[in-house]
């Protein structure tokens, strides 16, 4: 019977031959997420048809292994797909493999005569690539290399990716754009990554800067900040603050809260992270100028010349520090006397006065102003002098006018005597002797008497001492001028001749000096002496 039936299947199903009940495949190793065919094939006796064909999956349930039909283990649709057919091929197709796939799997098929199970399993494991970055911790420059490992047998057409972007080499020299995460793939399958893996890449301090208000006004505060691009971070006690190439500070800030103009001047950071540059630790940010500003500070006066002498010029300059340089200048003036309040007499840097009159006398005063404000310079007083008189004060020049003016009038008494003397050798009439009571220099003292024995005769009566050199228009002195008696040669008479000189102090002494010394002196020449002379006629 079954041989008769074994017969009719060989009859009708002419393509198997083997005869055997079998069923061959091999394990497969499948990396997450990728694709996988369990190769299968399956033989049975002549004369079975099969009318059903199937995968089942042993699942470790309660403590037992059992056989599950893939049709009864909850998956995505087409996660498994038979691609066999009804005589041999039993191939399996698992898509996007899991881990949850890995395990032993059995073909099961039914024949019209009988249903087989395969006797022993397909095992399917499931890996995943592991993405080797070594080292992963470069500094700028050093070679990087790029590992992928699989459990699988490894593939040779593995692809790199760094951030989503394809990597060309997986050898390389690492710059800073290298830093990133790395994961590798197997081309044509880039839907299975590994996981990826960091790649830190060190270098020195870059794009080093320092920020700050360049322009700042006094008495403002202003804070420096120094930044930079650097791996690892620079910390705070990397950074360091220069001015004009000496250190002020370190930290990645510095504040100045009361600038100064001493504080004007070039700045620059320095950032250290412990990673050099072709040798270079310490990198400069490019330097940054400070500019202080202020108002008019320190403003002075100089003048030129620093003695004034009457109807000279003189320029008074104003001079102040002042940033940005003062460019508006105000004179003032105030004169001694009066309390009156400033007038404004000028403007410009120097105040000229190129022929000076004493109404120029005064305090004055500059007004020195920048874009900031305006100060002022302190008082400065203008003397004015008269001319010729050089240095010599009131007093002394009107002592030594006297002294002169007597000193002449001696000579002028010496000079008659004398004349008189020659005159009385001629006519044997004369006799003049002057003897004072010191020795002669007792002429330079005009206090002193002058003793002298005058033997006169008629009709020729000597003329007075000194009164023809007098000034006639010196008034009220006059009565020395008249002629006087005349004594004669045989009798002694004493006579005294007393020149005295008055108090020099001007009497008209003022602070207006429009009054030239000169003419006060010229004045005093009359005033301050007077002759006293008294002659006594005998017989
Ligand atoms: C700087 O680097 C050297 C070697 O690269 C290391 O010995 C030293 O400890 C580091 N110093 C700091 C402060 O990190
Ligand atoms: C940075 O500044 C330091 C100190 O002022 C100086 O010695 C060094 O030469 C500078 N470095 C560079 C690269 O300019
Ligand atoms: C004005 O100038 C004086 C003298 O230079 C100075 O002491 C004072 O501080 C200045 N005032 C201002 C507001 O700058
Ligand atoms: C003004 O004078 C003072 C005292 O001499 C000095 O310390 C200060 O620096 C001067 N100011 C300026 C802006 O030069
Ligand atoms: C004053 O300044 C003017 C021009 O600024 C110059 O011609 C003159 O010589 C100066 N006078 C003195 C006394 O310096
Ligand atoms: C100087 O300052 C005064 C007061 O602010 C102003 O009136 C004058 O126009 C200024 N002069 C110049 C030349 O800027
Ligand atoms: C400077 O003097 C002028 C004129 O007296 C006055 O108006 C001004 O306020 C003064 N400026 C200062 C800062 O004292």
């Amino acid at each position: 019977m079954d041989n008769l039936i074994l017969i009719i299947l060989v009859i009708i199903s002419p393509g198997v031959w083997s005869g055997d009940w079998r069923v061959t495949f091999e394990d497969e190793c499948a990396l997450k997420g990728t694709s996988v065919v369990i190769k299968c094939e399956y033989d049975y006796p002549v004369g079975h048809i099969v009318t059903a064909a199937g995968w089942s999956k042993a699942l470790y349930v309660d403590g037992n292994w059992k056989l599950f039909p893939l049709s009864q283990i909850s998956s995505p649709p087409n996660h498994f797909t038979y691609m066999g057919n009804r005589w041999s091929d039993c191939k399996l197709k698992i898509n996007d493999v899991q881990h949850s796939d890995e395990g032993h799997y059995f073909f099961n098929f039914v024949t019209t005569l009988n249903r087989w199970r395969s006797k022993r399993s397909a095992h399917l494991s499931v890996k995943e690539l592991t993405a080797v970055v070594k080292p992963s911790t470069v500094t700028e420059g050093d070679v990087v290399k790029l590992t992928c490992v699989s459990g699988c047998l490894t593939p040779v057409n593995i692809v790199w990716f760094r951030d989503g972007q394809r990597v060309p080499n997986p050898v390389f020299r690492a710059g800073r754009e290298d830093a990133g995460r790395y994961y590798c793939a197997v081309q044509g399958q880039e839907t299975a990554t590994s996981a990826s893996v960091a790649l830190s890449v060190q270098y020195a301090p870059s794009k080093v800067k320092l920020s700050m208000s360049p322009s700042v006004v006094k008495g403002s505060s202003v804070t420096f900040a120094c930044s930079s691009d650097a791996d690892p971070p620079v910390t705070q006690s990397g950074y360091s603050l220069y001015k004009d190439g000496h250190f002020i500070s370190s930290g990645q800030t510095h504040t100045i809260s009361d600038i100064q103009p001493s504080h004007r001047g070039l700045y620059y950071c320095q950032a250290w992270n412990n990673i050099s540059w072709r040798g270079i630790a310490l990198i400069n940010s490019t330097e940054v100028p400070l500019d202080v500003q202020y108002r008019p500070e320190n403003i002075s006066i100089s003048m030129d010349p620093p003695h004034v002498v009457e109807g000279s010029s003189v320029n008074l300059s104003c001079s102040s520090a002042a940033n940005p340089a003062a460019d508006n200048y105000t004179w003032y003036w105030a004169s001694v006397s009066s309390s009156s309040s400033l007038l404004q007499v000028g403007s410009g840097r120097v105040l000229s006065l190129p022929s000076v009159e004493a109404s120029h006398s005064g305090l004055y005063l500059c007004q020195a102003r920048n874009s900031l404000g305006q100060n002022n310079s302190t008082e400065v007083l203008l003397a004015i002098k008269e001319k010729d008189h050089g240095s010599l004060s009131l007093p002394v020049l009107a002592g030594f006018g006297v002294f002169v003016f007597v000193t002449l009038l001696l000579l002028l008494l010496f000079f008659r005597l004398k004349q008189r003397t020659s005159a009385k050798k001629k006519q044997t009439v004369y006799d003049l002797r002057l003897s004072g009571r010191g020795s002669s220099s007792s002429a330079s003292e005009p206090s002193n008497s002058v003793y002298a024995n005058i033997h006169a005769m008629p009709p020729s009566p000597p003329p007075v001492i000194s009164a023809q050199d007098t000034p006639p228009h010196s008034q009220g002195k006059s009565h020395h001028q008249r002629d006087v008696p005349t004594s004669y040669e045989d009798e002694v008479t004493y006579s005294t001749v007393t020149i005295k000189a008055r108090n020099p102090s001007l009497p008209h002494h003022t602070n207006n000096s429009r009054v030239a010394p000169d003419s006060r002196f010229k004045a005093g020449d009359n005033d301050d002496s007077v002759i006293y002379a008294s002659l006594a006629e005998s017989s």
